[in-house]
């Protein structure tokens, strides 16, 4: 099975993105190798606010497919992107068994809260950022499940990014 990987970058505080929805505080990292990391990568899930904001004018999406989670965009209008509007579970299911690499959540926060609470999300990845932002869009909005997780990884950086990998503990997991 495919993974969906919920990579992301993120102030120490939680947020993903600041009160105006910029990521300008994302400090910069010459040590990490963006090339290596986009590989891993053929699919991006994302919602519509993220699609919007960081990826709509992105030249080609990088090679990658894109779906774009959202009620109010119109397909016909966004034929570079497949538009997912209805349940996404099949798609998901469908996606996920066949063959591939992994697939990258994208975000944002509130996309991740819709398929963390379908069971959807693999593996929670954030670079912490070391900002405080006071707020904004932040990593998962509530009403959110609570969910356990296992912390696979951990990379300090110069920059005083730490990059977390932590795996989805499954039900049974977490309660034993
Ligand atoms: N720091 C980072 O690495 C990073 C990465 C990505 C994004 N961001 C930032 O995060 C912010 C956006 O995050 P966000 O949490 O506000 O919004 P988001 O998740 O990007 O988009 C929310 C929208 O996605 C649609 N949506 C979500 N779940 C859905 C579902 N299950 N089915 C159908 N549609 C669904 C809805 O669109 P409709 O209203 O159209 O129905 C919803 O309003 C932006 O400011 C962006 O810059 C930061």
């Amino acid at each position: 099975m495919r993974k969906i990987r919920y990579q992301v970058a993120c102030s120490l505080d939680g947020y993903i993105a600041d009160v105006d929805g910029k990521t300008g505080w994302i400090v910069d990292e010459p040590s990490i190798d963006f090339g290596a990391l986009f590989d891993q990568f053929d699919t991006l899930l994302m919602g519509r606010r993220t699609y919007e904001g960081l990826v709509k004018d992105a030249d080609g999406f990088w090679g990658k497919t894109v779906y774009v989670f959202s009620k109010t965009l119109r397909q016909e209008e966004h034929p570079q992107v497949t538009v997912v509007s209805g349940n996404p579970q099949p798609m998901l299911n469908e996606m996920r068994s066949m063959s591939g690499k992994d697939i990258w959540l994208f975000g944002g926060g509130e996309l991740f809260q819709s398929l963390l609470a379908l069971g959807h999300v693999d593996t929670v990845e954030p670079a912490i950022i070391p900002v405080l932002l006071g707020g904004g869009r932040p990593l998962l909005p509530s009403p959110a499940i609570q969910q356990a997780l296992t912390l696979t990884s951990h990379r300090v950086f110069p920059s005083g990014i730490i990059w977390l990998e932590y795996t989805i503990r499954k039900r049974e997991e977490a309660s034993a």
